[in-house]
């Protein structure tokens, strides 16, 4: 990152008399969230105050609906939207949030407008926003931002530009980490370390790969450096994060792994759960489950991407397991790790799949008992192997298989949050509840997560602010959506 160009938009930004305001919109997963809070720390640092205006607010009901996201917008100085290409669905999101941005813009002529993330890292989505979104100013890819100050430092010079001539090799060949850029996070319990980036899985389906290049660790010095700050800091929810983080390797060490990352990583003192986010199955070592079955803050909850319960889809999306083998994992994970809680990620309607095959992903999730799970749509993705593969399955079929897996999935994860009946649980509160029916019963709910990571509400009438604090909370009924108990 460029300091001196940064310090360089302070200045000017601290002449004006008037703050500068910028804001930053998140699509798409964690990584994602970890990329704006370094965005945003930048901005900071470049004299700009970030606003957490949603111009969703005002979509539809207008900008009556909230008037103060609306006056907050037109006087952005910066608006960026951090986009998400992982879904068809995710790239249209991020293009109508940006069309909503035009009026603003034309109201406020010094409004600089950028895009970033996944999606611009596409060179068809880059001729689409030179073509129909004119008024977007500058646009900059994920192995770019580390770049931003220089990007902003030209768009204020007034040049349009483009700062991502996309090649694959380009992408495929970054192999440095930027370490050197502030942050803004966003919570002052819960904290995202991302460990790696990239992936290079290609599974078939995926358009991660080819937007967010090869795999590349980061030194795991850096890593256990932001840990200790963050546990000093009074931080109590801690999420290392990649797109694989099994992949991890110590690049000065390479028989450094990620099971002795994590081990290094529960040693440093504090009072927080350790989480890790994503796994890929075919990853998982008999070192790792020995290690959360014994530690003490390593979060008791797991997430394991399934993508379908068949094997001959699972060799078309080239995931490399089985479903024998996904199921005696997590047999394995049942019987080291006490009440440990799994989640998976599921897509369904992908090319060529039959009902028959659709119905062994049921099986599947019957067996291995999920607390929950996400379910997708196949969406087909440029340039990845299954674009070419035929999308012969119906819409109606997709999402009746999707509604199919939502109602089985709905018997489990009810089942499972009701095993937590009569139970305490350490909680971590996150904040006030916000929901009419509770309200009704005039009392004051806050919510939080369990280390399993299920939302438990519960009801509060002190004075002292928990938000951020552990709390036991005794369950009383274990519902569909998550656990709903009194403090103890
Ligand atoms: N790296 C993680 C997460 C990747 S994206 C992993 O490997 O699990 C999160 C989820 O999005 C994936 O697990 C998959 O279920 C879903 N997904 C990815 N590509 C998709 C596509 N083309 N269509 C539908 N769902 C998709
Ligand atoms: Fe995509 Fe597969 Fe990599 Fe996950 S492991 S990011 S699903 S290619
Ligand atoms: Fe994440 Fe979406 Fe990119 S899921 S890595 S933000 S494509």
């Amino acid at each position: 990152m460029n300091r001196e160009i940064l310090n360089k938009i302070r200045e000017i930004n601290n002449k004006k008399t008037q703050k500068q305001k910028a804001c930053v919109v998140t699509f798409g997963c964690q990584q994602n969230e970890s990329d704006s809070e370094k965005i945003k720390g930048m901005l900071e640092a470049m004299g700009y105050e970030i606003t957490e205006s949603d111009i969703t607010a005002d979509s539809g009901g207008g900008a009556k609906a909230k008037d103060g996201a609306a006056f907050e917008l037109e006087n952005c100085g910066v608006v960026i939207i951090n986009t998400c290409a992982i879904r068809e669905h995710a790239e249209l999101k991020a293009f109508s949030r940006t069309g909503q941005l035009k009026r603003y813009k034309d109201k406020n002529k010094d409004m600089l407008i950028g895009m970033c993330g996944c999606m611009v890292e596409q060179e068809h989505i880059l001729e689409y926003i030179e073509k129909s979104f004119k008024y977007v100013d500058f646009v900059f890819g994920t192995r770019s931002i580390h770049k931003f100050p220089e990007i902003l430092h030209n768009a204020l010079l007034n040049l349009r530009q483009n700062n991502t001539e996309i090649t694959e090799t380009d992408i495929a060949n970054i192999t440095e980490i930027e370490e050197d850029m502030p942050a803004k996070r966003g919570s002052l319990f819960k904290a995202w370390v991302p460990v790696m980036y990239g992936c290079d899985n290609f599974c078939s389906y995926c358009v991660v790969p080819h937007v967010r290049g090869r795999e590349r660790s980061r030194k795991k010095d850096k890593i256990l450096d932001e840990v200790r700050t963050l546990a000093a800091n009074g931080y109590k929810d801690i999420t290392l994060l990649g797109q694989n983080v099994n992949s991890y390797k110590d690049p000065g060490n390479k028989n450094y792994d990620f099971t002795e990352l994590l081990r290094d990583v529960t040693e440093i003192e504090g009072d927080y759960w350790l989480r890790f986010i994503t796994s890929h199955p075919k990853d998982i070592s008999g070192n790792l489950i020995k290690l959360m079955g014994e530690s003490k803050n390593i979060a008791n909850h797991l997430h394991l991407p399934l993508q379908s319960g068949n094997n001959r889809i699972l060799k078309l999306m080239n995931r490399k397991y089985t479903r024998e083998d996904y199921l005696d994992l997590v047999e394995k994970l049942k019987d080291s790790i006490k009440d440990i809680a799994v989640t998976s990620d599921i897509i369904v309607g992908f090319p060529s799949e039959t009902e028959e095959e659709f119905e062994e992903t049921l099986d599947l999730i019957k067996r291995a008992g999920f607390d929950n799970i996400f379910p997708f749509i196949y969406s087909k993705r440029k340039n990845t192997p299954a674009e070419k593969m035929e999308d012969n399955i119906s819409h109606k079929e997709k999402t009746d298989r999707f509604a199919e897996l939502i109602k089985i999935q709905r018997e489990i994860s009810a089942e499972k949050n009701k095993a937590y009946e009569g139970k305490t649980v350490r909680v971590l509160a996150e904040g006030e509840y916000k929901n009419d029916k509770n309200k009704k019963n005039n009392g004051n709910y806050l919510s939080g997560r369990t280390s399993s990571n299920k939302l438990t509400v519960f009801e509060y009438n002190g004075n002292v602010d928990l938000t951020g604090s552990f709390v036991n909370v005794k369950i009383k009924e274990g519902r569909l959506h998550g656990l709903f108990g009194e403090l103890e």
